[in-house]
C-alpha cells in the first residue's frame, strides 16, 4: 500500500495559517494533523474548536485530529461537527477505551489511539478489531520540534506483526521528529501515515519537503 503523509499544523505560521492550509491543499499531502493540547494531559495548550472549524473552511484535505486531552468523551461529538474526519486519542487518556473508539466510528470518523513512547503495543491487543489506526508517539507528546526516540523501531515492529498476524485492516501512523532522514526507514519498518510538523513547515520548500515524503526511493 502507498504510504499517507500527514503535515502537522502545529509547526505552521499561525499569523498566516491561511495561506498555510493553500499550501497544504496544493501539495501532495494525503491529510492536515491537527494537534489538541488541553495544558493536563500535555503540559501545553494549543487550539480548540473555533481554529478547527476555521481550517476546514479552507482545507481540501481530510482533518487528522490527535486529541492529547483528559477525558475526550465529552468532546467527540463537537470535534465530529468542527470537521473532524479521523479522531485519535491517547491510550493513557481513556478508562473505557473500546466504548470512546465505538463511539468514534458510531459518528463516522476513523478511530485512532495514539501510545505514548512508554506504552507498549500489547495493550492494544483486544482493542484493535474496533479501530482504523494506531498512532505510535515517536516523541513524548506536547511539543513539536523533538527527538524522534529510537526505540520506536522496536515498536512498530511489533505492532505491524500483530496486525499482519490478526489479519486487521489498522493503519500504523507515526508522529514525532519525523522529517526526510528517518521517513523511508519508517515506511521499510510497516509504517503507513507520516506526520511531520518542524520539518515541513520549517524547510525552504515545504510543498517539495511533503514531495520528498511521499515519494522515497
Ligand atoms: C507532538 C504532536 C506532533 C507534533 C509533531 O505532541 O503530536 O504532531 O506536531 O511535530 P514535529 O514533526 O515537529 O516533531
Ligand atoms: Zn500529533
Amino acid at each position: 500500500m502507498e504510504h499517507l503523509v500527514s503535515p502537522s499544523l502545529l509547526a505552521a505560521d499561525f499569523t498566516n495559517l491561511e495561506n498555510e492550509i493553500r499550501m497544504i491543499n496544493r501539495s501532495e499531502a494525503d491529510w492536515l494533523h491537527l494537534d489538541i493540547m488541553d495544558g493536563v494531559f500535555v503540559p501545553n495548550i494549543s487550539f480548540g474548536f473555533p481554529v478547527i472549524k476555521a481550517v476546514k473552511k479552507v482545507a481540501s484535505k481530510p482533518l487528522d485530529v490527535h486529541l492529547m486531552i483528559i477525558d475526550p468523551d465529552r468532546y467527540l461529538s463537537r470535534f465530529c461537527e468542527a470537521g473532524a474526519n479521523n479522531l485519535t486519542v491517547q491510550y493513557e487518556a481513556c478508562t473505557h477505551l473500546q466504548r470512546t473508539v465505538t463511539e468514534i466510528r458510531n459518528l463516522e470518523m476513523k478511530a485512532g489511539v495514539a501510545l505514548n513512547p512508554h506504552t507498549p503495543v500489547s495493550l492494544l491487543k483486544n482493542v484493535l478489531p474496533c479501530i482504523d489506526m494506531v498512532l505510535i508517539m515517536t516523541v513524548n507528546p506536547g511539543f513539536g520540534g523533538q527527538l524522534f526516540i529510537m526505540e520506536s523501531y522496536n515498536k512498530i515492529a511489533e505492532l505491524r506483526k500483530m496486525i499482519d498476524e490478526a489479519g486487521y485492516n489498522v493503519l500504523i501512523e507515526v508522529d514525532g521528529g519525523i522529517d526526510t532522514t528517518n521517513a523511508a526507514k519508517l515506511i521499510q519498518s510497516g509504517v503507513n501515515v507520516l506526520v511531520a510538523g518542524n520539518s515541513v513547515f520549517n524547510s525552504a520548500d515545504p510543498v517539495a519537503t511533503i514531495r520528498k515524503l511521499k515519494r522515497l526511493l
